[in-house]
């Protein structure tokens, strides 16, 4: 049984974090104006739409550990957020995913036009950079440096771009499970293991740190994708605010389809526990990361 704690900590902490988040975002994403401010308006309708801002919430958590002035821990969450935003307006373009519904409301290329969300999905990702080396996120330009490398190396071809590659993939491919982990590791799991380095980045924390929190993160974000997989199979749009289904139709090899529901989600649970006991050194610090992996497990959307 993989019960999710009855007294979770985490559906009032992961609010709590994402109206942060939004205050921050706010402030960082240029308002309409001028005559480009469609852009702003099309970043601003996808920023906007109620995702769970998850990766945000690891980089708020992993900077409590360091006690990182929280303001810029959020900028760090705001560079995230809108970096993963990015790689959603383009993954459900008609030349990827070609979706039409995401977080509960129609992809950004059908409220607008192709055009806009290439663009805007392109404006969303050098932000991130803009927001991250700008004297706000730390007064060392070599934490700036830091974060900007790390970002650049985790979003990029060797990492979530080379994921989405493989992913493009998979549907013409007979993939084992050695192969849909590599996918998952990198379309995914690079971005967690990113939000959750920042904090240790942040707070100029030794080495030993920043593989721990990696370490975990590569674990959460497989029990992450995985149950994503689990809930294209399970699920259902109301919940997800997603289009279900879409990887059978695909014929995308996921470790549900390789597994089967019950073998991919007891390996979830799995990785869930491994995480956990990583993070045990800093249980009394931060409850929320350790309870974090088994609550993703239950999660409906
Ligand atoms: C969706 O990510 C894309 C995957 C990596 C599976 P999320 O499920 O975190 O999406 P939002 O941010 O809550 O919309
Ligand atoms: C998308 O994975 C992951 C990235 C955008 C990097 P999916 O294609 O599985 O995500 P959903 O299911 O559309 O959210
Ligand atoms: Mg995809
Ligand atoms: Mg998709
Ligand atoms: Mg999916």
């Amino acid at each position: 049984m993989t019960a999710q704690l009855p007294t979770s900590i985490l559906p009032q902490a992961l609010a709590a974090s994402s109206k942060i988040m939004d205050a921050t975002l706010e402030q960082v994403l240029p308002k309409p104006h001028g005559l480009h401010a469609r852009v702003h308006e099309a970043m601003r309708y996808a920023t906007f739409a109620g995702g769970k801002r998850l990766r945000p919430f690891l980089v708020l958590n992993s900077a409590r550990l360091f006690n990182v002035d929280p303001d810029r821990a959020a900028r760090v969450g705001a560079a995230i957020e809108v970096l993963h935003t990015y790689s959603l307006v383009h993954d459900d373009l008609p030349c990827m995913d070609d979706d039409d519904l995401r977080r509960g409301r129609p992809t950004t290329h059908i409220a607008f036009d192709e055009m806009t969300a290439v663009l805007a999905g392109d404006a969303l990702l050098t932000i991130a950079f803009e927001i991250l080396a700008h004297p706000a996120t730390h007064d060392s330009g070599e934490v700036r440096a830091a974060l900007c490398l790390r970002l650049a190396e985790a979003a990029g071809s060797n990492g979530m771009i080379g994921g989405q590659m493989i992913d493009m993939q998979a549907a013409q491919s007979s993939f084992g499970s050695d192969e849909v982990v590599l996918l998952q590791r990198l379309k995914t799991g690079q971005l967690f293991e990113f939000s959750c380095e920042a904090g240790a980045i942040l707070g100029q924390a030794g080495s030993e740190h920043r593989d721990r929190l990696r370490s975990y993160a590569r674990d959460m974000g497989l029990v992450f994708q995985i149950t994503d997989d689990l809930l294209d199979v399970t699920s259902t749009a109301e919940k997800t605010g997603k289009a279900v289904g879409k990887d059978k139709d695909a014929g995308k090899a996921t470790l549900v389809s390789l597994m089967g529901v019950e073998g991919a989600r007891a390996e979830a649970e799995k990785l869930a526990r491994r995480a956990i006991a990583t993070l045990k050194p800093y249980h009394n610090a931060v409850p929320e990361l350790c309870e974090l992996p088994l609550f993703l497990l239950d999660r409906e959307s």
